[in-house]
């Protein structure tokens, strides 16, 4: 069963609070979401291996730990995953990035898919795939099962707030996966968005509504 961690940090509530609210505009929005992407990528990333390095200090020698193992790779789901790459490149900068492109169908909810593009050796990295929002989890889940027909075996999913719905969907489609969230909301309403919520993600990334 993949683990559900709920990264409660107060920076963290704090700046997605301000999310949340109705009177947050798309450019403190933005902000914020690059910042918490940031700070959730420490917890992402808690457990990368480190592997000794001999180094000289300006005092003497010394071993040293660096990150080791394999490369990392971040997996935006188009569009409002895109708000949570430039935080995780901040901390992260030489992963690769590749795009999903998935739209929800309005009256089914089902994920629609119309872009996929990789690094070319994204079945050799740790990746990390974003999406702001798990709602019924139906696009994570697609997004998860297009990577790994690519051949990924070592995938993560980052989220800032998941519905009991999508984490449910998740745990039962990829039980292999763990998921990384900011808060775990109450349900779905009628349409399929989450309750409280923030709204809907991409509009209010790009200010398309
Ligand atoms: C939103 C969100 C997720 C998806 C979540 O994308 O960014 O990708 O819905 O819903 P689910 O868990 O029920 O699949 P949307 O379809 O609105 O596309 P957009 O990001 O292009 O606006
Ligand atoms: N997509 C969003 O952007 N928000 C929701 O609450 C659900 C799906």
């Amino acid at each position: 069963m993949s683990q559900l961690h709920i990264i409660d940090h107060p920076m963290i509530q704090h700046k997605l609070s301000i999310m949340r609210d109705i009177h947050t505009g798309s450019k403190d929005f933005r902000e914020l979401l690059k910042e918490i992407s940031l700070l959730m990528g420490y917890e992402v990333t808690r457990d990368l291996p480190l592997e000794p390095v001999e180094i000289e200090t300006p005092m003497r020698k010394m071993t040293a730990r660096v990150i080791s193992g394999k490369k990392l790779a971040i997996v935006p789901i188009l569009r409002a995953g895109l708000g949570m790459v430039d935080g995780l490149l901040t901390l992260l900068p030489v992963a690769k990035v590749g795009h999903i492109g998935l739209y929800r169908d309005e009256t089914t909810h089902q994920p629609v898919s119309y872009y996929c593009k990789m690094p070319f050796d994204i079945d050799q990295r740790l990746v990390i795939v974003t999406d702001p929002m798990l709602a019924t989890g139906g696009s994570a889940s697609d997004a998860l099962t297009m990577l790994k027909n690519l051949g990924c075996q070592h995938l993560r999913l980052m989220c800032l707030v998941a519905a009991p719905e999508g984490v449910k969907r998740l745990q039962q489609d990829h039980p292999d996966v763990d998921i990384y969230v900011a808060a775990l909301d109450e349900e779905l309403n009628s349409d399929a968005y989450i309750l409280p919520g923030l709204g809907d993600a991409g509009d209010r990334i790009f200010g398309t509504k």
